[in-house]
């Protein structure tokens, strides 16, 4: 990435200058991934470096929700993110006044809230999952609570793949990502008569038949691992089309065939704008206290089970 080193070489200045730490996640275009990302990951590992970050400020080159999740986990920080306006369908889809109203509906039956949602939302559940401690997260849930059935929200994929899994009960909500919802499995079906030889990878936000017909689904860090751990000659990776640039430069054995979907609200996040933010310290992310204490208490719940 010549093109950038300047950039690259500023923002790398400016984030020692402010005792800075950039959490990437797995969709940052390579350039963000590789040369200025400290810590690089999916959704669960940036929430657990957050929460015991030692810097003064974290800059989010992600989208707003894992912004919020990183304040809420580490309130005394400075928390910026480089564009307001990276949101999530999903966050997008369900709020506070709706998991009010699911509640009074369903009294008995816990709460499990995807991470990829507001905090408001966060503090009106019982806990947060994220793709990848989703199955033992709702079965923990449902033996504390002595309950068959557990409502999982906003992603009505994630639960239904989450479902397949369990013998629970799963009731959900209509969201649903608007980058993986595009996938279909005839579009699986094709890759896979064109290319029998690779191994096809999926995310669990994908409509339940694409994951049957994959080898493999998993959060962004295990369609990494997975692809580290098999080294398969060939790999398809349906998901964001960031994933298999920054997978292909860990993994130079491994020839990736590329369908894949623009999440618009990652691809938000630039050097320049990383840059702008860490130069006039913006985009700063409040949680008033109120809402921050009771959605940390959900997202707290889930990082005592994951480890
Ligand atoms: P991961 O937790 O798998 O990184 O997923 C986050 C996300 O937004 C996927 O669309
Ligand atoms: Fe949200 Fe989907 Fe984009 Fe992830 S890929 S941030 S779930 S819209």
């Amino acid at each position: 990435w010549p093109l950038h080193a300047p950039l690259i070489d500023a923002i790398n200045r400016l984030k020692a200058e402010r005792n800075a730490v950039i959490l990437a996640h797995n969709y940052m275009t390579p350039e963000i991934f590789n040369c200025v990302g400290d810590i690089t990951g999916d959704s669960l590992r940036l929430a657990q470096v957050a929460a015991e970050a030692e810097q003064d400020v974290i800059v989010q080159a992600g989208v707003h929700f894992m912004a919020e999740t990183a304040k809420i986990l580490s309130p005394e920080k400075t928390v910026l993110i480089p564009d307001l306006e990276a949101g999530c369908s999903l966050a997008a889809s369900i709020t506070g006044e709706d998991v009010r109203r699911i509640r009074a509906a369903y009294p008995d039956y816990p709460i499990v809230t995807y991470v990829n949602t507001s905090a408001e939302v966060k503090a009106e559940s019982d806990i947060c999952c994220t793709s990848s401690n989703a199955v033992p997260v709702v079965e923990a849930i449902a033996r504390q609570w002595g309950s068959d059935t557990v409502i999982m929200i906003p992603d009505e994929y994630l639960a239904k793949n989450v479902a397949s899994q369990t013998e629970l009960r799963i009731l959900t909500w209509k969201g649903d990502c608007e980058v993986h919802e595009k996938f279909t499995r005839a579009e699986i079906e094709q890759l896979r008569a064109e290319h029998p030889d690779a191994m096809i990878i999926t995310h669990p936000e994908c409509p339940p038949e694409v994951l049957r017909a994959a080898d493999f689904a998993g959060s962004t860090g295990a369609m990494s691992a997975f692809v580290a751990e098999h080294h398969p000659k060939k790999a398809i990776l349906i998901t964001e089309c960031s994933m298999s640039d920054n997978v292909a430069v860990a993994n130079p054995g491994t020839r990736f065939i590329r369908p894949c979907n623009l999440c618009p609200h990652m691809k938000r996040i630039t050097l320049a704008k990383i840059y702008e933010s860490l130069r006039g310290m913006r985009f700063e992310i409040e949680v008033p206290s109120d809402v921050a204490v009771r959605a940390r208490a959900s997202l707290q719940a889930m990082l005592d089970l994951s480890g």
